[in-house]
C-alpha cells in the first residue's frame, strides 16, 4: 500500500510538473530509446548475453537472459551497475562505458524484438514463498509494470544469485532487500525454479548480422 501511494505521489508530482511545463513552454519529453542505434551498441553485449548457458566465472552462474526484458527495468539495472548499487566488475565497466541515452537505446533494442507479454496463464503451482512476489512480478513471471523485471524463463541459478545478493546487500534495492530477507535457501530455489519455468519466456538474443 505504502509503495502504491508513494508511486502515486511521484506520478501526480510528475504530472503536475509536466502540465506546468506545457503551459510555459513545450514539455520536454524523456527521449525514447533508438532501437536501431541500440542494435549496433549491443554487439559487445552478445559476447556473453548472446551465448546460451554462458557462465559467469566466479561465482559460477549463468548470465541472465536479457532478450524481451522490460526496457525501463534494464535502464535502471545498468544505472545500478554504474553506481555500484549492484556489485559486478564486468557489468560496472560495461555500464560505465555508455551514456544514459546509449543504455536506453540498447534496452529498446533488446525489448522490442520479441517482448515478453503476459498471456495471463501460469505454469505449475505458485510456491508459498512466491505469493508476495506475484504482486509485482506476476504469477506468470511477467513484471506488471515496466520498472519490474520479468522473471519468466530466466536462468534458475541467476535468479538464485540475484536473491542471495539482495539478501546479503551486494545488490542494494529497498524493495527487494525486504522481500529477499524473508526467504530461506530452500524458498529461493523453489521460487527460482517456478519463475524459470514460466512462458512466454525471456530469450537469449543473437547477433542479427
Ligand atoms: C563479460 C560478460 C558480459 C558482457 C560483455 C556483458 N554482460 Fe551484462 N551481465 C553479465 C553478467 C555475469 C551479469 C549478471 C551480473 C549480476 O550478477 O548482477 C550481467 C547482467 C546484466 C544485466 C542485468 C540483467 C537483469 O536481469 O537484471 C543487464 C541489463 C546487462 N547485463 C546488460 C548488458 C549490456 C547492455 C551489455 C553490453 C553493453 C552487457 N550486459 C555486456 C555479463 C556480461
Ligand atoms: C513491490 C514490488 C516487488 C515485489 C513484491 C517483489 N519484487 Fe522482486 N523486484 C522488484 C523490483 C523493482 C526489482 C528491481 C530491483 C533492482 O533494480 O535491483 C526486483 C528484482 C527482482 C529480481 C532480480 C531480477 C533480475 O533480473 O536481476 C528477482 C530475482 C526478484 N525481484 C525476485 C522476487 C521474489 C522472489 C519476490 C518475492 C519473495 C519479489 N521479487 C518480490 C519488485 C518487487
Amino acid at each position: 500500500m505504502l509503495l502504491i501511494n508513494k508511486r502515486f505521489n511521484v506520478f501526480s508530482g510528475l504530472l503536475a510538473l509536466a502540465l506546468m511545463a506545457s503551459v510555459t513552454a513545450h514539455a520536454e519529453q524523456t527521449p525514447a530509446g533508438d532501437a536501431a542505434h541500440g542494435a549496433k551498441l549491443a554487439y559487445t553485449c552478445l559476447g556473453c548475453h548472446g551465448i546460451a548457458d554462458y557462465r559467469n566465472a566466479y561465482p559460477a552462474y549463468r548470465v541472465p537472459k536479457i532478450g524481451g526484458q522490460h526496457a525501463d527495468y534494464m535502464v535502471a539495472a545498468l544505472a545500478e551497475y554504474r553506481s555500484g548499487a549492484r556489485v559486478h566488475p564486468t557489468m560496472r565497466a560495461q555500464a560505465s562505458s555508455m551514456t544514459v541515452q546509449d543504455s536506453r537505446d540498447i534496452a529498446a533494442h533488446f525489448a522490442t524484438q520479441t517482448p515478453v507479454a503476459s498471456q495471463g496463464k501460469s505454469v505449475g503451482v505458485l510456491p508459498a514463498a512466491a505469493q508476495a512476489c506475484a504482486a509485482c512480478h506476476g504469477s506468470d513471471g511477467v513484471g506488471i509494470l515496466p520498472e519490474y523485471p520479468t522473471l519468466a524463463g530466466q536462468q534458475v541459478d541467476y535468479i538464485e544469485q540475484a536473491l542471495r545478493a539482495y539478501r546479503k546487500g551486494t545488490r542494494q534495492n529497498a524493495i527487494m532487500a525486504g522481500f529477499a530477507a524473508t526467504l530461506q535457501d530452500s524458498d529461493i530455489h523453489a521460487v527460482a525454479v517456478y519463475f524459470s519455468n514460466q512462458s512466454p519466456a525471456l530469450w537469449v538474443p543473437h547477433a542479427t548480422h
